[in-house]
């Protein structure tokens, strides 16, 4: 694997999709920074993060998405690769929150960003940016974030977690190729944060209704069935979950 260590940079995201457009790189190429001035989130949010003591990487991914009908099967397989890395790390109470939030007891310790580049050859190659909180203490700003270290009061290696996510990233995408993702669905609904459980969403009207999350379509919407029984499906603009 090419890695490419930076001290500080705005995104690495954006560092990685200029790079490859500019030049070939190997599949699973890597970048990793200690400090982002612009670290992007879902939506247009920020993703803030304090110099030095979380994990902040972007992997570039080709070759793996053929379809643009299924390109939420890379999500599917990214966010479980957090998951299992946590996992053997004995993190408590693991979930994916729709889309692709990772959460221990409930909060945030990781994010994840792909963005998907259509080529004019028809590839598509995209780059998945991770946040995963490390070694920070202080969520002031944050209140339902937490970090492994928080969770397991110890201090953890992150390099060592870098390795282990990239290497997961590895196999899961050789799953994705060789099985459609089949495999890996399964286990994602698995993890699939408050499934079957009712509870209190907000439409892109505002409005507030009750629901019960069944699971996601293959094309990445939200599957939840109404209180009147409809089912309904959401993209990730159409719907705030409450919890
Ligand atoms: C989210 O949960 O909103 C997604 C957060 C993704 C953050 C990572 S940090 C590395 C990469 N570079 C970015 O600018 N964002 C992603």
């Amino acid at each position: 694997m090419q890695l490419i260590k930076l001290s500080a940079i705005d995104s690495t995201n954006d560092f990685l999709k200029e790079r490859s457009k500019n030049q070939v790189l190997e599949n699973f190429t890597t970048v990793v920074t200690e400090t982002q001035t612009k670290g992007r989130g879902q939506m247009g949010a920020s993703w803030v993060s304090e110099s030095g003591k979380n994990l902040i990487m972007s992997v570039l991914v080709k070759d793996v998405i053929v379809n643009p009908d299924v390109v939420f099967q890379l999500n599917v397989a990214v966010a479980l690769s957090v998951i299992e890395v946590l996992e053997n790390l004995q993190i408590p109470n693991l979930a994916i929150k729709w889309p692709n939030d990772i959460l221990s007891d409930e909060k945030k310790v990781a994010g994840i960003l792909i963005e998907n580049r259509f080529k004019s050859d028809a590839k598509i190659e995209s780059v998945v940016g991770i946040g995963l909180n490390v070694n920070q203490k202080d969520f002031t700003l944050l209140p339902k974030a937490s970090s492994l270290s928080l969770l397991m009061k110890e201090e953890f290696d992150i390099d060592e977690l870098l390795k282990a996510v990239v290497s997961r990233i590895q196999q899961n995408c050789e799953l994705v190729t060789a099985y459609s993702g089949q495999k890996l669905w399964r286990r994602y609904l698995d993890y699939l944060f408050k499934k079957d459980v009712e509870m209190l969403f907000e439409g892109a009207d505002k409005n507030r209704f009750h629901g019960t999350i069944l699971g996601v379509t293959s094309e990445g919407k939200l599957e939840v069935m109404l209180q009147d029984k409809r089912i309904q499906t959401f993209g990730i603009k159409e719907l705030q979950m409450f919890y």
